[in-house]
């Protein structure tokens, strides 16, 4: 009597369930669509301490919002963005089309992806996708999976250029001029990132090896903030306002909410 009840009344369930089969399983799979699985990500991208929200954005020419449906843990405005931590850049439904002639970056007009083509992940300066130093290495790469994240690939860095870092093959020092060097001209008084001298030395070294001066969490000597050293920028030469990048600022890229801290 009891089974044959639970029985009659399960079937009535059942029969209600699949009576409304076709929107009642549509909204529980778009639910659990939003609430657990993403389409799967085609690049995971390990970024380095310089690394901020806004550079991997700009590196791999997506928007914010794009980033942010492909890490759903970051939350609203990239307040979870960890330096060194890695990252989907690319998930299926969000990429560009993948480049089917071997054409990418600036020269392709930014409409085609390396990312995932038959020649590489990569795009060199002159526009070509392919794999290796010459295309992934530090200042080889315009777009794609960059060794390192983003560098120079002209020599010009700094403020006036997209807050590029300097590669070896370029000189390491961003110099007051935008331009890349490992000379003491690029190194010294106005210097903007990578192994910057003090300013007050008056050229006594020769060469520009890094050489931090300030302890971690001080004031930033060299123009660059947060991350490994945690430098900040209240009270440096350089601007109040830490951008993304990790550099020190007055503007508003390093003081608007988002990009900075
Ligand atoms: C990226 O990382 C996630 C999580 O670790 C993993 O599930 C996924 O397969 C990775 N994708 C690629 C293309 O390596
Ligand atoms: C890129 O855009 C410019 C200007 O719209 C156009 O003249 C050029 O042909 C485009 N190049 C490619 C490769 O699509
Ligand atoms: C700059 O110095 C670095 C480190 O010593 C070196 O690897 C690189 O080749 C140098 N670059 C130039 C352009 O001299």
């Amino acid at each position: 009597m009891k089974t044959s009840s639970v029985l009659a009344i399960a079937m009535l369930i059942w029969g209600t369930i699949a009576g409304f089969h076709d929107i009642e399983a549509d909204s529980i799979l778009v639910f659990a669509r939003q609430a657990t699985s993403l389409p799967p990500c085609r690049l995971n991208y390990t970024t380095d301490v310089w690394t901020g929200c806004a550079d991997v954005i700009a590196q791999f020419e997506i928007t914010l919002e794009e980033f942010l449906y492909a890490n759903p843990q970051l939350g609203e405005g990239c307040d979870g963005f960890k330096p060194g931590e890695t990252y989907c850049v690319f998930r299926d439904s969000n990429t560009r089309p993948t480049s089917l002639d071997g054409n990418c970056g600036i020269q392709a007009n930014y409409s085609a992806s390396c990312v995932g083509s038959t020649f590489g992940d990569c795009c060199n300066p002159s526009g070509k996708c392919g794999k290796g130093e010459d295309f992934c290495g530090k200042g080889n790469c315009q777009e794609g999976s960059c060794e390192g994240g983003r560098y120079s690939t002209d020599g010009k860095c700094g403020r006036e250029h997209d807050y590029l870092p300097c590669p070896p093959k370029f000189g390491l020092c961003c110099g007051g001029n935008g331009q890349c060097g490992n000379a003491t001209a690029f190194c010294a008084t106005g210097c903007q990132s990578g192994p910057c001298l003090e300013a007050s030395t008056t050229s006594a070294s020769q060469s520009p090896t890094p050489t931090p001066t300030t302890s971690p969490g001080g004031v930033s000597p060299d123009g660059t903030c947060g991350y490994n050293d945690a430098f900040v920028c209240k009270g440096s030469k350089f601007g109040s306002c830490c951008s993304a990048a990790g550099y020190c600022g007055d503007t508003e890229y390093e003081c608007s909410q988002y990009l900075g801290w």
